[in-house]
């Protein structure tokens, strides 16, 4: 019996495998796998089996996922190699006799108009049709989407968006490995497609949050979507991720990260980490670097 992580050399991966390994699956039963194996040099050390996994190149896909009942399917970065990407890693999987697939979605995947749902939503419709036994994690934004922008946000006292007044429910990769973890553990979860986020707030609550924290004032600075795009790109994203994450504020505008459902603090047994605590966190940890 063997879980195989795909993106374990990332962040969201390599949680899921910290979050395995300290709820006490042995060592020996985690396959951990990335593009680059030098990443993941430490988990091999402590006994996980690293193997190498290119989705773009399906040979790598078969020796990796060799042996497995279970696979974790981590979405990949490219927007517009994702779904060829998971459908790689799906037939893979049938080929290898792999039993079960979860992978990770984006929330509101069957309705969101946003562009970065639509790779999310085909390979859904791909894995419900391959045959195997699933589980989809539809995760919500990341509050480190938001954190990560905090040297930014207070050298220009401003954060910067497109979403409007509209309600983003975030929450951490910690809280969405421990949902992964959950239910690679866990019996009574096949079948299901979990919607995640934690506590929902505005861009503009967002800059209030910031502006208590560090103490300095804080605006929420709202532009249409292709003023955004071109501040995004100024900051030096690659066009195609500025685009797609100005298109993403506009579908926050709408609602599309906005979810009520509290599956994601019945997965992890706890409450989501705030808004709050994520900014305290980073705060902390950006002084102390
Ligand atoms: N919910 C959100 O707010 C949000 C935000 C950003 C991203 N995401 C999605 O969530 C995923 C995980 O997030 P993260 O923070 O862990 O991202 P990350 O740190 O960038 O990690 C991405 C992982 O995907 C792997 N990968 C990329 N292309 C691959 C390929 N062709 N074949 C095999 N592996 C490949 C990378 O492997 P290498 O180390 O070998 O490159 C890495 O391990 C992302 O890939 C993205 O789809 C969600």
């Amino acid at each position: 019996m063997s879980t195989v992580i795909t993106g374990a050399s990332g962040h969201l991966g390599r949680l899921v495998v910290d979050q395995l390994l300290a709820g006490g699956t042995p060592p020996a039963q985690i396959v951990a796998t990335g593009r680059d194996v030098d990443k993941l040099t430490d988990l091999a050390r402590s006994g996980v089996t690293v193997r190498r996994a290119d989705f773009a190149d399906p040979l790598t896909l078969d020796d990796a996922f060799a042996g497995a009942d279970t696979l974790l399917l981590v979405s990949t970065t490219t927007v517009g190699e994702r779904f060829d990407n998971a459908r790689n890693a799906i037939d893979a999987a049938a080929r290898a006799g792999v039993s079960r697939i979860v992978y990770t979605s984006i929330v509101n995947a069957s309705t969101a108009r946003m562009t970065l749902a639509d790779e999310h939503r085909r390979t859904e419709e791909y894995l419900r049709a391959s045959g195997s036994e699933f589980v989809i994690l539809r995760n919500g934004w990341y509050l480190e989407n938001y954190t990560d922008q905090l040297p930014m946000i207070t050298q220009y006292r401003a954060l910067l968006g497109s979403a409007h007044d509209g309600l983003v429910s975030a929450a951490g990769r910690r809280d969405y490995a421990a949902a992964a973890a959950a239910v690679l553990t866990q019996d009574g979860h096949l079948g299901a497609t979990y919607e995640l986020g934690g506590p929902a707030f505005t861009l503009t609550e967002l800059a209030a949050t910031i502006s208590d924290v560090l103490g300095t004032p804080i605006a929420y600075q709202d532009m249409p979507v292709a003023d955004y795009t071109a501040a995004l790109t100024a900051a030096g994203l690659p066009p195609e991720m500025a685009a797609a994450v100005a298109d993403a504020d506009a579908g926050l505008a709408r609602g599309e990260l906005f979810t009520a459902r509290e599956d994601l603090v019945k997965l992890i047994g706890r409450p989501a980490t705030t808004v709050r605590e994520a900014v305290q966190n980073a705060a902390t940890a950006e002084e102390t670097r």
